[in-house]
């Protein structure tokens, strides 16, 4: 699959090839794009698993309440409900900042809660996370902020530069690595976001309201980007306020009302239409 970068007027090897622009090795760990999608009607294995998930708070606040929810690998899902619904409260339950009082979540077959601690780094890479507020580092670069994603978690120096510039080319900020975030827009700061989540290959890519702080055209624009990589095989999940990016595209939209799941179809709106 060869891809244009994203809004990278220069020609650029083909994405999801090696660095040179031969194609990548078969089964090449690393090299999201690679999984391929399932065949209609064929069962696809499920990234994420929630079995009647309860979260209250100390306060005794109930975030959610019984929720159930199945999301197969390659699924583009969003999450809308009003302020307050529930929409971060389940990203926090996925990525593990918080545990969930009653049920299961279970992130590519591991359950959660009864993860060994050594064990929660490997999960936690398998997600990739994009917020609202971008959070970049401001004294690094464009690279470094991604490069630093990889350094955290011990990759070996020499697979950091390809991997980055990897992803670099993906969102099209290749230009743009040698920059601070502060020398950046805001499109361009949430792209670098979105490469910092994807370094990891991670099975899924959770974006908590990735529009919320952008105009109308560049939230179109990180949300062709989103789709674009959900298209290179990479589940998304993406919490949104945005009820006219949600009605137009008709992908499934998980709606939450006070912590429970109101609605879960395929093509519909950001508001119930019957
Ligand atoms: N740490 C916490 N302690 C107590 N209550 C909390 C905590 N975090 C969230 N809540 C409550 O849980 C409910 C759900 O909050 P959550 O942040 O998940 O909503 P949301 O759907 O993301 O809203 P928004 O669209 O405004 O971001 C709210 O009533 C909130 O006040
Ligand atoms: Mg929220």
């Amino acid at each position: 699959m060869t891809l244009a970068p994203f809004r990278n007027r220069r020609p650029s090897p083909p994405v999801d090839g090696a660095a040179d622009g031969t194609a990548p090795e078969k089964g090449r760990p690393g090299a999201f794009g690679r999984r391929p999608r399932a065949a209609a009607g064929e069962r696809r294995r499920p990234v994420l698993v929630l079995n009647n998930v309860t979260k209250t708070f100390p306060n005794g606040r109930s975030a959610l309440k019984e929720v159930d929810l199945v999301v197969p690998e390659g699924d583009f899902v969003f999450l809308v409900g009003q302020s307050g619904a529930g929409k971060s409260t389940l990203i926090k339950l996925l990525i593990r900042d918080e545990l969930a009082t009653e049920g299961q979540v279970i992130l590519d077959g591991d359950d959660l809660a009864r993860l060994p601690r050594r064990k929660v780094p490997n999960v936690r890479r398998k997600v990739g996370i994009v917020f609202q507020d971008f959070k970049l580092l401001p004294t690094k670069t464009v690279r470094e902020n991604i490069a630093f994603a990889l350094e955290v978690t011990g990759t070996p120096r020499r697979a950091i530069g390809p991997a980055v510039d990897r992803v670099l080319a993906l969102v099209g900020l290749t230009e743009q690595a040698a920059q601070y975030p502060s020398q950046l827009s805001g499109g361009e700061q949430q792209r670098t976001a979105i490469a910092r989540a994807l370094v990891h290959d991670p099975r899924i890519v959770i974006a908590d309201e990735p529009t919320g702080n952008l105009d109308p055209l560049i939230s179109w624009e990180i949300l062709q980007l989103l789709l674009r990589i959900n298209e290179l095989g990479v589940t998304v999940m993406m919490a949104t306020h945005d009820a006219d990016v949600v009605t137009a595209l008709r992908k499934r939209v998980v709606a939450l009302e006070e912590g429970r799941v109101i609605r879960d179809e395929v093509g519909g709106g950001y508001h119930r239409t019957t």
